[in-house]
């Protein structure tokens, strides 16, 4: 198949170019710096001269704090971008996969989110993530939205930043009263590449199984990287308090993958397997 993937040189672009190959698929990959997916008229042009049989769409402004900065910057790429492709993939007839996120929900549930519980975000990122699900059912009829969460892969990350922060500092305060599902990009290209062949259209989650706070992730971080550094475990206000800048979080916002379940299409690794395979490669 032809794989049209904006944002490809993302951490979700990246991994995914990677499987693209080798499933023997044609990839075309784009990114800001070629295509904008703010603008309509340079999408439907791309994809009216390329005809790609599946769109998709890694690209977003992922940086949380940064959203709340400039929501309207944010809803631009977050919202129009995906409205843009929706647009695209219904007058060329390519399905559209579409990557979203767990902060669409609140945060305050006391079991794992599914697919049909409904969205209520808390931060800027949230509600812009939200406006481009909402876009992307309303201008296509083949698409898939894929709600992930606490990504990393090739790219800017936590596990990343927990490294470089280990260089220089023997103890680091970490939060420890929310609750979510750690992501390889590894493991959610996998499962985006399993949707491709298939007509099974919805909103799925797709993370990594298991639950843990950013302390206890960072806390796996540190082990696997030989890191003597210490976790000191502290609350979402005393982070607060250190980062008045900082955009309110979920407190949990683990989800549940009834779909991915249901359809049989993919089963994700354990968040500390999937890390651990992250190590290795
Ligand atoms: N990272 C997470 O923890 C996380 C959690 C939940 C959900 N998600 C979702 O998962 C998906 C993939 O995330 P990721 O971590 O792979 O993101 P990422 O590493 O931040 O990559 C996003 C890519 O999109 C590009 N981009 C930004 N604006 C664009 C535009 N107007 N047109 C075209 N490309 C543009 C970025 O370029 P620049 O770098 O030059 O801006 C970057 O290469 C996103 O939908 C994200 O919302 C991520």
């Amino acid at each position: 198949m032809k794989l049209m993937v904006t944002g490809c040189n993302g951490q979700l672009g990246r991994a995914i170019y990677g499987l693209a190959g080798k499933e023997g698929h044609e990839y075309l990959g784009t990114d800001v710096g070629d295509l904008d997916i703010t603008k309509l008229s340079e999408v439907l042009a791309y994809a009216e001269d390329k005809r790609p049989d599946v769109i998709i769409n890694c690209a977003a402004a992922t940086n949380v704090d940064g959203c709340e900065k400039d929501e309207e910057g944010a809803y631009r790429i977050n919202a129009i971008g995906p409205r843009n492709l929706a647009i695209a993939a219904e007058k060329t007839g390519a399905k559209l996969i579409h990557i979203s996120t767990d902060y669409v929900f609140p945060g305050n549930a006391e079991r794992p989110y599914r697919e049909n519980d409904t969205p209520a975000p808390k931060s800027a990122y949230g509600r812009t993530k939200l406006a481009g699900e909402e876009y992307v059912k309303q201008f296509c009829r083949r698409w898939f939205i894929v709600r992930t969460a606490w990504l990393y892969g090739d790219g800017k990350n936590f596990v990343k930043t927990m490294l470089a922060l280990s260089e220089k500092m023997d103890t680091i305060g970490i939060v420890d009263d929310q609750l979510g599902n750690p992501t390889s990009a590894l493991e959610l290209a996998r499962a985006v590449m399993a949707l491709v062949p298939t007509e099974e259209y919805g909103v799925y989650h797709g993370t990594c199984e298991g639950i843990c706070s950013w302390a206890d992730f960072a806390e796996q971080i540190f082990k696997l990287g030989g890191k003597s550094t210490k976790v000191e475990r502290i609350s979402s206000q005393e982070y607060k308090r250190r980062f008045p800048e900082s955009a309110d979080r979920p407190a949990f916002s683990a989800m549940e993958k009834m779909m991915f379940r249901l359809s049989g299409i993919y089963e994700f690794k354990g968040w500390q397997e999937a890390l651990e395979e992250y190590f290795r490669t």
